[in-house]
């Protein structure tokens, strides 16, 4: 297997918005929230809140993390874990840009 065949192409840059995110589906571990910092920084994350399963996808971004838009945990997009006083952790992805394409790694998205 090459190194391009091991990433697949999710999203182009332009389609995820600042400061929030976009949605890929078809993932063995569920839908992954791509995510745009006012850095422009994309992060990619398991859609789903670690306090009780909220769209992340649907919080606002600040800084590199985000608040969940069901109860305001503020999620850390680096480690997928929530800040502190809040514990636990939602799953990340590692992400690749080239040039204006998103690519999300082939092996994460088949494992749950
Ligand atoms: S479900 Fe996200 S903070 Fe409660």
């Amino acid at each position: 297997m090459t190194t391009s065949e091991q990433w697949i192409l999710v999203s182009k840059l332009q389609d995820i918005p600042l400061l929030g995110a976009r949605v890929v589906t078809g993932a063995a571990a569920g839908p992954i929230a791509i995510f745009k910092a006012a850095d422009d920084t994309i992060f990619a994350v398991l859609d789903r809140c670690p306090h009780k399963g909220g769209p992340l996808s649907q919080g606002i971004v600040h800084g590199h993390a985000v608040t969940c838009p069901i109860h305001a945990w503020n999620i850390n997009l680096e480690n997928g874990c929530a800040l502190e006083p809040d514990e636990g952790c939602t799953r990340r992805f590692d992400v690749k840009c080239v040039e204006d394409e998103v690519f999300l790694r082939r092996d994460q998205l088949a494992t749950l």
